[in-house]
């Protein structure tokens, strides 16, 4: 018999140490402020740096939740839209930087910001049937649209981990409806740096999807796929019985701050609402909504078990935002410009290395990359 005690036993979640603030992008771009944090609802955006990339993002996100299970995960599921590599999954390194046993399947996985989701209910059905498996699932992207672009104030850089197991200690998840139906509304060719992005279409088929797969029961707690704060405002409206605005404000929390991460969106969102939720939600059911273009979606309930606020760290992620670096708009576009170039070059190295980060890319050698740990901070 299966077990459908099944789960996310903890969760954490990493972004860059430094960030753009949207006024800045605003004045450089000759538009109202107002636009950015108001009709777009955003305020700052995460930046990647070039020691930085979407393997060791993954590994600050996951060395925390992963620390002591090094022995019983036998399957990493990377979401990505980011890749770096057309054959190798990104996983392989991080296996490798996370010191998990060998015996273990390692796969990339994509469908734009829905692959997380997708790899979540591939996990659940693995430990499903391995008992005393466990499953890490990370989803690590960064958004870049290029400069000058519509889809430039909706960028972001980040990573969420996931491990999943039997009798989880944070949520169990519950029943789950998928959909697909085939868009152009965003789609990255494989000669292509960014996206290619139909933005009306994207916000159109997105609020198709959810309406064909919506929640049948009113739902106090929501959590949607958040490219963009307001977005979330437009699908509440969607709803049954729409979010009540603290709850809805709750949800985008640290969303706003750093920007759209793509595949770790949505779990971002559901860690901004059970940061702020002023009261224990322990026994209570919150709806996910998943979107990836293309386009695919997912609704999924999460039930919230006992003891899950030692599951996941509040204080931790408000740190990791709260102590980020604002820098210029010429360093902006520096990044962007290196951020480019790097994923484009066959031998790479960063123009300096950190020293606080506990993961970093050294280098770049014949395409294949190097990775250190600063050990003195593990
Ligand atoms: P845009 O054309 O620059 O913006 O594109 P706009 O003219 O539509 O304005 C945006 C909002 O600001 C509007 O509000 C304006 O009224 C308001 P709305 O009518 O929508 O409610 N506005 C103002 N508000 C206050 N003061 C002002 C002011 N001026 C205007 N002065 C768009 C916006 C989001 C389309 C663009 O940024 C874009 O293309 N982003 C990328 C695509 C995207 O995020 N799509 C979302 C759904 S698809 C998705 O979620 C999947 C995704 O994550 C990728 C994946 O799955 O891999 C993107």
């Amino acid at each position: 018999m299966f077990n459908h005690n099944v789960g996310i036993d903890a969760i954490h979640f990493y972004t860059p140490k430094v960030y753009l603030d949207l006024a800045d992008l605003a004045t450089a771009r000759l538009t109202p402020v107002e636009k950015f944090k108001v009709g777009i609802g955003q305020e700052k955006m995460s930046l990647i740096e070039p020691f930085e990339d979407i393997v060791t993002m993954a590994a600050e996100a996951a060395y925390d939740i992963v620390k002591g299970r090094e022995h019983v995960i036998g399957l990493v599921l990377f979401a990505t839209e980011s890749g770096v590599d057309f054959s190798k999954a990104a996983g392989v390194y991080l296996h490798q930087l996370l010191g998990l046993q060998p015996h273990c399947r390692v796969l990339e996985v994509k469908q734009a910001c829905y692959a997380a989701t997708g790899a979540l209910m591939l996990a659940k059905d693995y430990v499903m049937t391995h008992p005393g498996q466990q499953a890490l699932v990370v989803a690590s992207d960064v958004a870049w649209y290029g400069l000058n672009t519509p889809g430039e104030v909706t960028q972001g850089a980040g990573a969420i981990a996931m491990m999943v197991k039997e009798n989880p200690r944070f949520a169990i998840i519950h029943e789950h409806h998928a959909i697909v139906d085939n868009q152009q509304d965003f789609y990255r060719p494989a000669y292509h740096e960014v996206p290619i992005v139909d933005g009306k279409l994207s916000i159109r088929s997105y609020k198709t999807l959810l309406q064909q797969i919506r929640f049948n029961l009113p739902l106090e707690y929501v959590c949607f796929h958040m490219p963009f704060a307001v977005m979330s405002d437009k699908a509440s409206e969607t709803l049954i019985q729409p979010l009540k605005p603290e709850v809805l404000l709750a949800t985008k929390f640290f969303n706003k701050e750093v920007g759209n991460i793509y595949n770790g969106s949505l779990y971002l969102s559901l860690l901004s609402l059970l940061s702020t939720a002023t009261k224990n939600l322990m026994g209570e059911t919150i709806g996910m909504f998943s979107y990836g273009s293309g386009a695919t979606a997912e609704a999924f309930t999460l039930s919230m078990v006992e003891g899950y606020t030692s599951q996941f760290y509040p204080n931790k992620i408000t740190t990791n935002i709260t102590a980020r670096k604002r820098v210029d708009m010429a360093t902006y576009e520096q990044l962007m410009a290196t951020y480019a170039s790097k994923e484009k070059s066959l031998n790479f190295t960063p123009n300096l290395m950190p020293n606080q980060h506990r993961f970093y890319l050294k280098a770049i050698v014949q395409g294949h990359r190097q990775y250190e740990k600063n050990q003195a901070l593990l």
